[in-house]
């Protein structure tokens, strides 16, 4: 189907630096330096600057970046992880694949984030770790995070796969934790062409052990120290990821833009916003609505030619993958009020004032109805 309004425009990112990059990928595939090189390393270094933090490891996706991080902080079999249902799947997946179980708890209705006050109260001999998740790309409150976890002896462990650039207590999410976990899948706002990731933190053995990790736990050629994963960044897409760095403060100053149109033009309307964001304590990776008319919304939307989508239709503790955790449909009703209750409108920097006003207009109509 053809939107008027599409949810992303991936080839627009390459205006102006398409021709460079295709130079540079070409050098790449002349010099035979296809995996890790000074490619990866320049990404790297370019990314813990931006972050500001000492270390970034480049992995290949946002899904190991969690996977790799837990078991390289020494979380394992017979460790709970505290967690928040409202995310995505990969976020209790990585838990669960290094032999630790997650223990979730339910979101604010305001910020639709973790609740630390549930997570407090989930807290028991067994917990060694918390993942907080900046979803849609609204930072959770680490201060009070890291509060949290001093008391009780925690390590933290952000993910961030959705919320670059966005502040958290004046500091760059990602940055003030044990691990902060990036995805760089296509549809994020610092996006490769394809599968990519990292890791950002400031511990150097952690960050020797990681870079060791996704290279078969191999210290020097041949000699593994222990059994870790193939799990590298690839070089092609720390050549993107590089040059598309430079300009992610540029394109996050678009999408708060446009979020502060979506909100000051649907003001009024029966519709509640995710809140409670300071100004720089959203990275606007997704904008979401909230109504009781959500179903009958999305088809207007989506047959006024918007493609406006559900995220996340099933909250982590009803998807069947997790069944075997024992929550059921009422353990978590702000996440399943939300799974029933939002849905997001297009949002991306290539956005035209047209597209908005459509977008704007289609809403107002479906209530006006
Ligand atoms: C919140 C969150 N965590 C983790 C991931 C996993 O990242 P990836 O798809 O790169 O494995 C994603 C995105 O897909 C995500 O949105």
């Amino acid at each position: 189907m053809h939107f008027k309004v599409a949810r992303y425009d991936y080839p627009s990112q390459f205006t102006g630096i398409e021709a460079s990059l295709l130079q540079e990928i070409r050098d790449l595939l002349n010099s035979g330096q296809y995996v890790l090189g000074q490619a990866v390393a320049k990404f790297e270094r370019d990314f813990a600057t931006y972050i500001e933090t000492k270390h970034a490891v480049g992995v290949n996706s946002g899904t190991d970046a969690l996977i790799l991080a837990l078991h390289a902080l020494g979380v394992g079999p017979g460790d709970e992880v505290i967690t928040v249902s409202n995310s995505f799947h990969a976020t209790a997946l990585a838990i669960v694949r290094i032999g630790a179980m997650p223990v979730l708890v339910d979101c604010k209705p305001e910020t639709f984030l973790i609740d630390l006050e549930q997570v407090e109260q989930k807290i028991s001999k067994r917990t060694k770790a918390l993942i907080v998740v900046h979803l849609f790309g609204q930072s959770v409150d680490m201060a009070a995070a890291h509060d949290l976890a001093r008391r009780n002896g925690l390590l933290v462990v952000e993910d961030c796969a959705q919320a670059i650039g966005a502040l958290s207590s004046g500091k760059k999410v990602g940055s003030t934790s044990d691990a902060g976990c990036w995805s760089f899948a296509p549809a994020k706002n610092l996006a490769a062409a394809g599968d990519a990731g990292a890791i950002t933190l400031n511990n150097p053995e952690v960050a020797d052990r990681l870079r060791q990790m996704r290279h078969f736990g191999q210290s020097t050629q041949n000699e593994h120290r222990f059994t870790g994963y193939n799990s590298r960044l690839d070089t092609i897409q720390a050549l993107v990821l590089r040059k598309k760095l430079a300009r992610v403060d540029m394109w996050g100053a678009r999408r708060a833009r446009i979020a502060s149109i979506y909100k000051e033009r649907l003001d009024g309307l029966p519709l509640a916003f995710q809140s409670g964001a300071k100004p720089g304590e959203h990275a606007y990776h997704l904008f979401q609505v909230k109504t009781e008319l959500r179903d009958d919304l999305l088809s207007h939307l989506r047959e006024s030619g918007i493609d406006a989508v559900v995220r996340y239709p099933t909250p982590i503790h009803l998807q069947p993958a997790f069944v075997d955790l024992g929550y059921r449909y009422g353990d978590l009703p702000v996440a399943e009020a939300l799974a029933e209750q939002t849905l997001c409108l297009p949002l991306h920097p290539a956005m035209t004032a047209d597209q908005i006003d459509l977008v704007c207009n289609s809403v107002h109509s479906f209530f006006s109805d």
